[in-house]
């Protein structure tokens, strides 16, 4: 009986779980999403090609991998399309590598309609939502009034989904919100539908599963299963900085109900951290940087999203949001990516603690959206070189080691690579 290690984000989300899955792939049979949809946007680079997956593993650039989404995540059936049909234009023909949960819910055109009601609604509180229809999805699938991948071969499908509709509209317009006037790529909501109808047919034609039953099969046989996580820690709907998160359970937890494994199932847990932070969308970023080093970070670091092209708030390493991500979801190992954005920086900070009120805290408050939070930040000397060359991680300098070591010390967790570019080949295994 093998077990389920699992890969997820430390931080909010863009960690470079993408990458790192792919690098991995090699190692394991099977590569599961758990949670999260189309807001994901995981980028990968090898041969000179980079690549934006979204509901889609991070492992279907390996043919011989199983690829699985499960139960937990969303699929928009048109988004769905379209990310076979980028990898089709690759030559990846995902048709038998990739299984779909039929346990999985689906959004609909009309839950992408409410996203952009609830957001509007909000006002000056919105979330910065990607506007996939996230929240109102698993709205639904929590009101236990959703649909699922399953439902589509069902006779009394399109009844279901007239119904769900015609919910979301009275909701919207209860919201205020003109819904004629609401657009998704360009299309009304009712052009938008005979694309998203259209597409389920793309979808029917993958192998529709039970997915809980093949992964515990196939842990049974000893095989090596990999769940993939999206968004982060800090955009959990339990533990973020809500209401300013996703709505999924995006730590180790969720790979449990997202996939149907025991806990007991559960191997490594490898957490991945960029060397700095990064955030999309409102919320708390206690040590956001509004001045030209975090313009730096955004620039260097090409930090703008991968679904939506916003640009990504930048700031430097939260250790106290790290320690509670670890604590959260049992990191085993720990992975760093992106210090190579800072190589040329001459000094490099980091949050150790926060300031609260005039006291010190290294634990995030219950009103993390409402205090004023300073940050306590220690200084490391910058490295000023290029680390693209390091083979090993001794060869990397040793300004970085230092800086690398007192993360360890304060998540006690031991880091097992580093990653220090954005393709594929550019790993460094401890
Ligand atoms: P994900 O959502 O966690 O998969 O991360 P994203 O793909 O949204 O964002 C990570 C970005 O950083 C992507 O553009 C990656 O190509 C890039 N990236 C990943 N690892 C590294 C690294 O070590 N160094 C640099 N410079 N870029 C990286
Ligand atoms: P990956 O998997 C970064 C953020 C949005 C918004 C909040 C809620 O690429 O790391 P939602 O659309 O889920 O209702 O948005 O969460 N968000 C992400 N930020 N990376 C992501 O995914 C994200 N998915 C959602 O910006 O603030
Ligand atoms: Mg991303």
């Amino acid at each position: 009986m093998s077990k389920v290690d699992v890969l997820l984000g430390l931080q909010w989300g863009d960690e470079g779980k993408g990458k790192i899955v792919d690098v991995l792939t090699p190692d394991y049979d099977v590569i599961a999403r758990f949670q999260g949809g189309p807001n994901a946007g995981h980028t990968l680079e090898f041969n000179g090609i980079k690549h934006v997956l979204h509901i889609i593993p991070s492992g279907i650039f390996h043919k011989a991998k199983i690829n699985v989404i499960g139960n937990g995540v969303l699929i928009e059936p048109a988004i769905f399309r379209d990310e076979i049909v980028a990898l089709r234009q690759k030559d990846v023909e995902p048709t038998d590598n990739l299984y779909v949960s039929k346990k999985a819910h689906l959004i609909l055109p009309s839950h992408r309609l409410l996203d952009a009601a609830n957001e509007q609604a909000k006002g000056n509180a919105k979330i910065g939502s990607t506007l996939k229809g996230i929240g109102p999805a698993y709205t639904d699938k929590i009101a236990r009034t959703g649909i699922r991948v399953g439902d589509i071969l069902e006779f009394d499908f399109r009844e279901k989904y007239q119904l769900l509709k015609f919910q979301h509209i009275q909701l919207a317009k209860t919201l205020n919100f003109d819904v004629d006037s609401f657009r998704i790529n360009n299309m009304t909501l009712d052009e938008y539908e005979a694309v998203w109808m259209d597409s389920l047919d793309t979808l029917r034609k993958f192998k529709l599963i039970n997915s809980e039953y093949f992964i515990n099969r196939c842990l049974k046989e000893g095989k090596r299963v990999l769940a993939e996580g999206a968004q982060g820690s800090m955009l959990d709907i339990d533990f973020g900085s809500y209401p300013f998160v996703t709505s999924s359970s995006t730590i180790t937890a969720g790979v449990c109900s997202g996939l149907g494994v025991a806990p007991s199932s559960i191997g490594k847990v490898m957490g991945i951290t960029k060397a700095y932070c990064t955030r999309v969308g409102a919320g708390p970023f206690p040590t956001e940087l509004f001045d030209e080093t975090g313009r730096t970070l955004c620039e260097l670091g090409h930090e703008y999203g991968a679904t939506t092209g916003r640009s990504r708030r930048c700031g430097w390493i939260d250790i106290p949001a790290l320690r509670y991500a670890c604590m959260l979801n049992g990191v085993s190992d720990l992975i760093v990516t992106k210090p190579d954005v800072m190589n040329d920086f001459d000094e490099i900070k980091m949050c150790t603690d926060y300031i609260i009120n005039g006291e010190e805290t290294d634990e995030i408050p219950f009103e993390f959206n409402e205090v004023e939070i300073t940050p306590k930040l220690a200084v490391f000397k910058g490295w000023k070189q290029s680390i693209a060359d390091a083979g090993k991680y001794e060869e990397l300098p040793v300004q970085l080691r230092d800086y690398l070591s007192v993360i360890e010390e304060k998540t006690g967790v031991r880091i097992m690579m580093v990653s220090v570019s954005p393709d594929r080949k550019d790993v460094i295994f401890r």
